[in-house]
């Protein structure tokens, strides 16, 4: 099944089986000196909280924006500290210069900018910033016998492919300052890889909102064709803006 509500259906397996983001993203972040103790941030997007964990963990004030109601759930359940509001980026009720910080982790694509950039300036104070960032699971850099497998499976789907709405990190820039809101202090891209067995392979497959189960099924044996663990080597792309 393709669209956000794909998530809120696998919302526990979500919890367990999406790798959590970079160390060095959460260095980057606070060496640019988001992660202030007390800020007050706003997850968009929140899932089940990948995001949300380490800015609890960072001492902030933890908003989270969350339209699957299973999801919000166990974001709650997870983390009683953060207010979760269960709605839309584009319809939460946010109130004026209330935030210091805004964070997008791997959910931007799912947002109509058109409507969100505004509520965000508004509900940023003077100097507050706006993180975007996205795993790419599978870096187009690197080649790997099971990455080929995944792209066999991926390429017979024939077209036009299955694909959750696109925004590619390419068009950030030009995207996230469309308006005039937002004006970018720095880009970077963060690459590292984990060690997936054959069944963390299916349980992290089956979260990816344009793979079918049959697909999976695939992914899944050609891990365990390959000697049951795989190298999986990511890309993280991470844009920070700051209110203008
Ligand atoms: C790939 S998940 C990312 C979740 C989490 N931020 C993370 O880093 O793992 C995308 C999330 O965006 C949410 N989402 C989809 N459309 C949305 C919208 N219009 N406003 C806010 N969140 C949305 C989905 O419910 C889902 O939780």
């Amino acid at each position: 099944m393709t669209g956000p509500q794909h998530f809120d259906r696998h919302a526990s397996l979500y919890t367990r089986a999406r790798p959590p983001y970079p160390a060095a993203l959460w260095g980057e972040l606070a060496e640019l000196g988001l992660l202030q103790p007390g800020g007050r941030v706003l997850d968009l997007g929140a899932g089940t909280g990948q995001a949300t964990g380490p800015l609890l963990d960072a001492g902030m004030r933890v908003t989270a924006v969350e339209p699957g109601p299973a999801l919000a759930a166990e974001l709650r359940e997870r983390y009683p500290d953060a207010v979760v509001l269960p709605s839309t980026a584009e319809s939460a009720v946010l109130d004026a210069a209330s935030f210091d910080l805004a964070v997008c982790a791997t959910a931007v694509h799912w947002l109509d900018l058109d409507l969100v950039l505004p509520r965000l300036h508004d509900a940023l104070a003077d100097g507050g910033h706006l993180a975007v960032w996205m795993n790419e699971f599978g870096d187009p850099a690197v080649t790997t016998p099971f990455r080929e497998r995944v792209g066999d499976i991926v390429a017979r789907r024939g077209a036009p492919p299955r694909t959750e709405r696109a925004l590619d990190p390419a068009e950030w820039p030009v995207a996230l300052t469309a308006g005039g809101h937002f004006e970018v202090v720095t880009a970077r891209r963060f690459r590292w890889s984990v060690r997936l067995s054959s069944d963390q392979v299916r349980d992290l497959f089956t979260t990816f909102s344009n793979w079918s189960a049959a697909e999976v099924d695939e992914a899944a044996d050609a891990a365990r064709e390959l000697g049951g663990v795989v190298t999986e080597h990511y890309a993280t792309p991470l844009i920070v803006l700051r209110r203008r």
